[in-house]
């Protein structure tokens, strides 16, 4: 599958799925290409100890492109390039609440423009084989569904060929203007492809809320940004919700990513990455591999968040990359490891802990990630 010569050109590597992705790719013994927004996020990237440890060298190499919506943003990006992983793309979370007037501006434009762009660019250079997209579960499912306004029967389920119409806003909350941005960028990309017929295909993968370690969080409180934050706050106490049930490990959604490279696996094709989550059996996970933990008061028990119960058929995506997704179990112990590490460099929180539970909770990790030291997996 992978030539000497291939360049994978990444966008949104500064991100949770981003990086996860960089990681894997570089751990496969690509040539890779990040494109950032500035020199200081490339920097970023590159302070990351999992990246220091790989030492790709020559191997990883950046690009600035200030903003993805201005027309020819990748035109530079893409020379020599002959594999893109698009992941960069505005998400919507607790922790982004984008006032209404800004919808169109955050989410849609760059949502669109970002992609076509890419698309522009990579049809001029003529060395590209394959484009990676990272679409969203969202864009396959309509809103009132995604809300839990109206339920899903178990005999519908979300298959990766399900399209939904596109709604124009005005947009009641930043996730209904997200997820309106993963539909048109989706819609566009096929239609442009449709039109242009290029000489390289897509490979749109649909994640269902990503949970699992983030390594660019280098504080707790960064680790609690994003999709993890639903877990973290559920395990913090908190009462809130409800969010559909259709979770996917950050490890899944970055090994998809290489193998959706493999020319073997079908283009111009949609593939799901989700299996089923009851968002509240994290407590019970909690309990079971955190009970330090909670005897400490660092995770607390009486959160809640309500599942919407959405059928999801991911079975293509098993059949063609050959694997089968990592349980709920391992996406909240993921998450909550990473959140423990990071939540007990503060000396005041160690002192809270017994011996016992020092040893129980991992706290060499925990010192060595104080020393800058820590595996790379994501
Ligand atoms: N997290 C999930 O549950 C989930 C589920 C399904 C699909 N996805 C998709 O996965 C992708 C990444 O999500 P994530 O969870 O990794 O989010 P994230 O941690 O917020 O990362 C987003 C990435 O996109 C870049 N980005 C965002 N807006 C941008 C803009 N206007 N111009 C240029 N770059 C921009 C960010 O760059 P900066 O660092 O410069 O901001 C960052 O690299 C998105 O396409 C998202 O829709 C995520």
């Amino acid at each position: 599958m992978r030539f000497s010569n291939d360049l994978v050109l990444i966008t949104g590597a500064t991100g949770h799925v981003g990086s996860c992705t960089l990681l894997h790719l570089l751990e496969a013994g690509f040539n890779v290409r990040a494109a950032v927004r500035s020199p200081a996020k490339m920097a970023s990237v590159l302070s990351r100890p999992q990246i220091k440890a790989l030492n790709p060298g020559p191997r990883l190499t950046f690009t600035i492109v200030p903003d993805i919506s201005v027309l020819g943003a990748y035109d530079n990006a893409v020379e020599g390039v002959t594999h893109i992983i698009h992941i960069a793309s505005p998400l919507a979370s607790g922790d982004n609440r984008i006032p209404a007037e800004q919808h169109d501006e955050h989410f849609i434009r760059p949502a669109v423009s970002g992609t076509l762009n890419l698309l522009e660019a990579a049809n001029l250079v003529g060395t590209v084989r394959r484009i990676t997209i990272t679409s969203s579960f969202v864009a396959l499912v309509p809103l009132d569904e995604l809300e839990g306004h109206r339920i899903r029967p178990a005999n519908r389920p979300v298959t990766p060929n399900d399209r939904i119409a596109f709604n124009p806003g005005p947009y009641h909350s930043s996730f209904e203007a997200y997820a309106a941005s993963k539909v048109a960028a989706l819609h566009h990309a096929e239609a442009w492809i449709e039109r242009e017929r290029p000489a390289f295909d897509v490979v749109h993968l649909h994640p269902g809320f990503v949970l699992g370690r983030n390594d660019m969080a280098t504080s707790y409180t960064e680790a609690m940004a994003g999709t993890n934050s639903v877990v973290l706050a559920l395990l913090l106490g908190k009462r809130f919700g409800p969010f559909a049930g259709t979770t996917v490990h950050a490890e899944d959604v970055a090994r998809a990513h290489i193998l959706s490279l493999d020319l073997s696996v079908p283009g111009n094709q949609s593939y799901i990455l989700s299996q089923d989550a009851r968002w509240n059996d994290a407590r019970q996970i909690a309990r079971k591999h955190f009970s330090h933990a909670i005897r400490s008061n660092l995770l607390v028990m009486g959160g809640s968040v309500k599942t919407i119960p959405l059928p999801v058929d991911a079975s293509l995506t098993e059949e063609a990359f050959g694997f089968k997704f990592r349980s709920y179990e391992e996406q909240v112990k993921s998450t909550v490891e990473h959140f423990l590490q990071l939540r007990l460099r503060r000396k005041s929180v160690l002192k809270r802990l017994t011996e016992a539970d020092q040893v129980a909770i991992g706290v060499p990790q925990a010192q060595d990630l104080m020393m800058g030291r820590t595996t790379w997996a994501c």
